[in-house]
């Protein structure tokens, strides 16, 4: 393949009319992807479910394996699932997980170890220090342990940051103190030196939050204690965050001397109950056609705006490839994303690049024409 050639075929590509089969035919015999085209910039990821993990549906499976070099595990490793009682742990989807991942040859993210959100109820109740230092020592070392060597990277903590960018009241905050956070890092070091470890939360690139999670970091790192990386989750919508915090944020956490990461990312199209002015958020949404527009299908011209927020995105991204490591999507497609029943249950949500049908969107177009090279 000649960049000649290449040249020669961009202005077809950059017609945008053309199927992505039009696309392989005139680059090469190879099936475009995702994970190819950014195989020199960052990992492509996505978040997997249950029925994934069990590849239920061929083609979820088949869109899993060509687009994306690396996953997250969506729910099952979280610590009501992979602990529900306290001496029971539940490795059995985790252990297929991994084993996907493996069989695949994908970067694979362990999510998450210390989370006050899907806790088991049995760790909710736990009284004082001791009984909780005890069961976080417990916890990590037998997860991390078990898949050493073999899950790349962790979630180590998730979500403890409140908006102004202060520790999040937590059961762990409660109980331990604020040392709970060393801890579970250190914890996790031990039990895996090898593997990346990561502070994971949303809207890390508001100013006060990302403030909070530098200083985080600062202090982890003052204390000699390893961090690897900062998750940012991009929960984002079609404004929100603007493409200048969500630069800024790259330089700053860059600036601290870890990766940077892209970890659950997904743009909503439909109302935010809480963007609504003067809106009760506890009124009873569901069912209501206005916080539910799009129910037939997404229109053209909200596709394109969607497609051009993807497009920016990247665009940003790629200027900072050299402090991004991984770009995860939360989920594989607008089907399946959780989006569909959060904050409000039984919307039709449109954030991924795959649609109902597990088709290329418009998106994904957008996000693979910043790529000249698209081949294996
Ligand atoms: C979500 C899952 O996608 C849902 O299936 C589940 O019901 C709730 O949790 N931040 C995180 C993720 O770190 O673990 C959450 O995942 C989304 C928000």
């Amino acid at each position: 393949m000649t960049k000649l050639f290449l040249l020669a075929a961009l202005p077809l590509l950059l017609f945008n009319g053309c199927s992505q089969s039009t696309h392989q035919e005139n680059i090469t015999d190879e099936p475009l992807s995702l994970k190819a085209a950014f195989r020199d910039n960052f990992h492509i990821g996505t978040a997997l479910n249950k029925s994934q993990i069990n590849e239920a549906i061929p083609e979820a499976a088949t869109l899993i394996q060509k687009e994306f070099n690396s996953i997250t595990a969506e729910n099952m490793m979280k610590w009501m699932h992979i602990q529900p009682a306290t001496d029971t742990f539940n490795f059995e989807l985790s252990d297929k997980f991994v084993e996907l991942g493996e069989k695949n040859d994908m970067f694979i993210i362990g999510h998450t170890l210390v989370w006050h959100s899907q806790l088991a109820p049995w760790a909710n109740e736990i009284k004082d220090r001791e009984e909780m230092i005890g069961h976080l020592q417990n916890h990590i070392s037998t997860i991390v342990g078990r898949y050493k060597g073999r899950v790349n990277g962790w979630d180590v903590l998730n979500e403890a940051l409140n908006e102004d960018g202060s520790l999040r009241n937590s059961i762990f905050l409660q109980l331990f103190g604020e040392e709970y956070i060393k801890a579970a890092f250190e914890l996790a070091a031990e039990a895996d030196p090898e593997a990346e470890l990561y502070y994971n939360d949303y809207n890390l690139c508001n100013p006060a939050k990302r403030e909070g999670a530098i200083e985080l970091v600062k202090k982890l790192q003052a204390s000699g204690t390893r961090i690897d990386g900062v998750g940012i989750q991009a929960h984002w919508n079609l404004n929100h965050p603007s493409l200048e915090e969500i630069e800024k944020s790259i330089l700053d956490y860059a600036a601290l001397g870890v990766k940077v990461m892209f970890t659950e990312m997904d743009v909503t199209v439909i109302p935010n109950p809480w963007d609504l002015q003067g809106a009760d958020v506890d009124q009873n949404l569901e069912g209501s056609e206005f916080m539910n527009p799009y129910t037939e299908g997404l229109p053209d011209s909200v596709q394109t705006q969607l497609a051009k927020r993807y497009e920016d995105i990247f665009k940003l991204f790629l200027k900072h490839e050299n402090k991004i490591t991984r770009v995860t999507f939360w989920g594989v497609n607008d089907g399946q994303s959780w989006k569909n029943n959060w904050p409000i249950k039984g919307r039709t949500s449109y954030p991924l690049l795959f649609d109902r049908e597990y088709k290329p969107k418009m998106a994904y177009h957008s996000v693979m024409d910043l790529k000249e090279e698209k081949i294996h």
